[in-house]
């Protein structure tokens, strides 16, 4: 049997000598390199063409090799049975606390408002508040957000978040459900987003969502491009109620050179970096989820196929 690897990425090359050398009796396959379809019976993928993975009759799972899962719920020829694991990586949950504090201090900070006093040589003190007079809201509180409030709630700020079902944690005002999060939005400064792309999340950072936001509140948007919904963002920074956004994640990725986002003055594109899978760490925790499907075991972190996350 072998495993199939897709990984479109740059650093292609370093995650196969990682992956070989944590699986090294395994045999591996590299898209589209697949051999009699019949061999492959576990998938380790990212952004797999759609199709590929119903034409692998012994396939026994499937792991993403970056934390978001869309890009599987995306194939309309997904077997429905197929167990379908996430990637979850506490180097990730790290890298993705460390961006999203950076961009929060900035913000909170107004690093930018100095930047433009600075580009027109104006000495000029602005208001300014302290952390625990600042309310920092996170949208999903999984093994990312948490991670991010948590870090968050520690430099001071006060701190909520928002998921699906109600959870506790420490440091941090909790809420869910739609009652909820209109409850953390009319308190919410500098807004998070770091929810899966699912059928209910799809276009969630809307007119109506950043209309319920006190005026002048920031977004950083490190979850997916289709959050969010371009137009609506850019008339709530034409009218102020939004001051600024930092995106990392677009609809379409590269970002096109003709998107408006590029030259905006109150937008900070980055190229999809906030926290990138780490192929030594993913490569153990993949080998791993491969062993225990190889002894009949379930995966860890298997996505709820009918949730979408
Ligand atoms: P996760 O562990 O699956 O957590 C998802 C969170 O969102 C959970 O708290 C969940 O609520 C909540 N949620 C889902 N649907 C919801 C809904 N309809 N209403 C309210 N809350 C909802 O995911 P994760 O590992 O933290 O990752 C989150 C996302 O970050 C990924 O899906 C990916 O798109 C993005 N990401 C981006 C980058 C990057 O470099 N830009 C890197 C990694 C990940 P429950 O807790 O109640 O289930
Ligand atoms: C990156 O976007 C990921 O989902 O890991």
């Amino acid at each position: 049997m072998a495993i199939l690897i897709h990984c479109p990425w740059p650093n292609a090359t370093v995650w196969l000598d990682r992956l070989r050398a944590a699986l090294p009796d395994a045999e591996i396959r590299v898209w589209p390199e697949l051999g009699a379809p019949g061999d492959i019976d576990f998938a380790m993928v990212w952004k797999l063409p759609p199709g590929v993975l119903s034409t692998l009759p012994n396939l026994k799972g499937v792991c993403s090799l970056g934390a978001g899962v869309d890009h599987f719920l995306a194939d309309p020829d997904l077997p429905p049975a197929l167990p379908v694991a996430r990637l979850v990586d506490p180097l990730m949950a790290d890298r993705m606390a460390e961006y999203v504090s950076g961009h929060v201090l900035r913000y909170h900070l107004r690093s930018d408002d100095y930047a433009a006093q600075q580009r027109h040589g104006v000495w000029e003190r602005l208001p300014q508040k302290d952390a625990p007079a600042r309310t920092v809201g996170i949208l999903g509180l999984g093994h990312l957000g948490t991670v991010c409030a948590r870090q968050v709630s520690g430099l001071g700020f006060r701190t909520c978040g928002w998921s699906r079902s109600a959870k506790q944690v420490a440091g941090v005002e909790t809420f869910h459900g739609t009652d909820g999060l209109a409850s953390m939005l009319r308190r919410t400064e500098i807004l998070v987003c770091l929810l899966p792309l699912t059928a209910a999340t799809h276009g969630i950072l809307n007119a109506g969502t950043f209309g319920q936001l006190p005026q002048g509140a920031a977004l950083i948007n490190v979850a997916r491009g289709d959050h969010l919904v371009d137009a609506d963002l850019l008339a709530a920074l034409a009218s102020g109620q939004l001051r600024g956004a930092t995106l990392d994640v677009f609809r379409d990725e590269p970002l096109p050179a003709a998107h408006g986002f590029w030259r905006h003055e109150k937008i900070l594109v980055t190229p999809h970096v906030s926290s990138l899978s780490e192929p030594a760490t993913a490569a153990v925790i993949l080998a791993e989820q491969y062993h225990r499907c190889r002894r009949g075991a379930p995966m860890r972190d298997l996505v709820d196929l009918s949730a979408g996350y």
